[in-house]
């Protein structure tokens, strides 16, 4: 007799990777009263229910304002290890295997922080969950917000972190996309690949499709963070689908941040129809109501996915990571394996 689960249940339990996670975005309202504590710091909210309340959200820059407020809070090297440290926990009860990782220094380096500190506080928290069974990687965002300069200099001030710290892989772009075109950091992105670092950008979030355009041409991004907007695009979606670049498609924070009215309007089954490789991801996870697999069942459940479409987005998060061939390999007979024998 076979044993059935719900789809969501067989999701939750499948080994799967996640491509689009802010680390500071799974800072919890908890952990920041933690650290504001620690700190000495006094926070605009004075208690984790207020500071809870103030997560609705009317747009992305309505989110970026509290996002860069709760990181204010992060100083020292253990800041950063027990921020990350309590994703992992997070990450490894969803099943997660492997974890491609964004933070922004430049929230760090403005308030006085040395990188190295930001870098060396993450790196060990994930060396130390490698023994558990989560592999990583990290991407070091730019703020689109600010300056060409500003990226620059922080790509020169990465430079020596780049060598020390191997999981350290690529560069990102990140923070209020409208009006910040990829086209602005064209240079940095050039000299990153120059190193043979790997590119992402958010793209066509909020900003419209000639945005994914610029990060595919202009930047030469290996995968597009959200991306949902090129469904707007009909001969976009065809080269994403013929290319096989990659969406890290985050739909509870698509919800939140208002670009959907509500998940029944996610385009994400729409792209998967076409072809596109496309992803689920939790964003920033302590913001969105949600980690990753709140994210799969919100998807399931909205968009009615079928077995073979869930299974096909799992194997998208490893396909689209930046694991070596055979790493890859490994990890999507597992999933398969998995899959298959388990009845949904
Ligand atoms: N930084 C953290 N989350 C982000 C998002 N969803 N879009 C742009 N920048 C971000
Ligand atoms: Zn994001």
């Amino acid at each position: 007799m076979t044993h059935t689960v719900p789809l969501t249940e067989k999701a939750a339990r499948a080994p799967k990777a996640e491509l689009h996670i802010h680390i500071e975005g799974s800072l919890e309202p908890e952990l920041i009263f933690k650290l504001a504590q620690r700190n000495n710091m006094k926070l605009a909210y004075d208690s984790i229910e207020s500071l809870r309340d103030a997560y609705a959200f009317t747009d992305l820059q309505s989110f970026l304002d509290i996002y860069y407020a709760g990181a204010s809070v992060l100083l020292t090297e253990a800041d950063f290890y027990d921020m990350t440290m309590a994703y992992c926990e997070r990450a490894l009860a969803d099943n997660v295997v492997h974890a491609e990782i964004f933070f922004d220094p430049q929230t760090h380096t403005e308030r006085g922080v040395a990188i190295e500190t930001v870098v060396a506080g993450i790196d060990r928290a994930l060396a130390d969950t490698e023994k558990r069974g989560l592999t990583s990687k990290l991407i070091l965002c730019f703020l689109r917000h600010l300056s060409e300069a500003d990226a620059l200099a922080t790509f020169d001030a990465a430079l020596p972190l780049f060598e020390r710290y191997p999981r350290l892989i690529g560069v990102g772009l990140d923070s209020s996309e409208r009006g910040h075109p990829p086209s602005k950091f064209e240079r940095v992105f050039e000299r990153a690949r120059a190193i043979g670092l790997k590119l992402v950008a958010h793209a066509g979030e909020e900003g419209p499709p000639s945005y994914i355009y610029e990060a595919l041409d202009l930047l030469k991004v290996d995968r597009v963070d959200h991306g949902v907007r090129s469904i707007e695009d009909a001969a976009l979606v065809t080269r994403l689908a013929d290319t096989r670049v990659a969406l890290t498609v985050c739909p509870l924070s698509n919800i939140k941040l208002c670009v959907f009215d509500d998940m029944t309007r996610h385009t994400l089954k729409d792209l998967l129809d076409h072809g596109v490789a496309v992803t689920v991801n939790s964003d920033d996870p302590a913001y969105f109501g949600g980690y990753v697999n709140d994210n799969y069942t919100a998807t399931i459940d909205a968009l009615k996915l079928d077995d073979a479409e869930v299974h096909t987005i799992l194997r998208n998060s490893f396909e689209a990571s930046f694991v070596t061939p055979q790493e890859r390999d490994a990890m999507i007979a597992k999933l398969d394996a998995y899959w298959n024998g388990t009845a949904a």
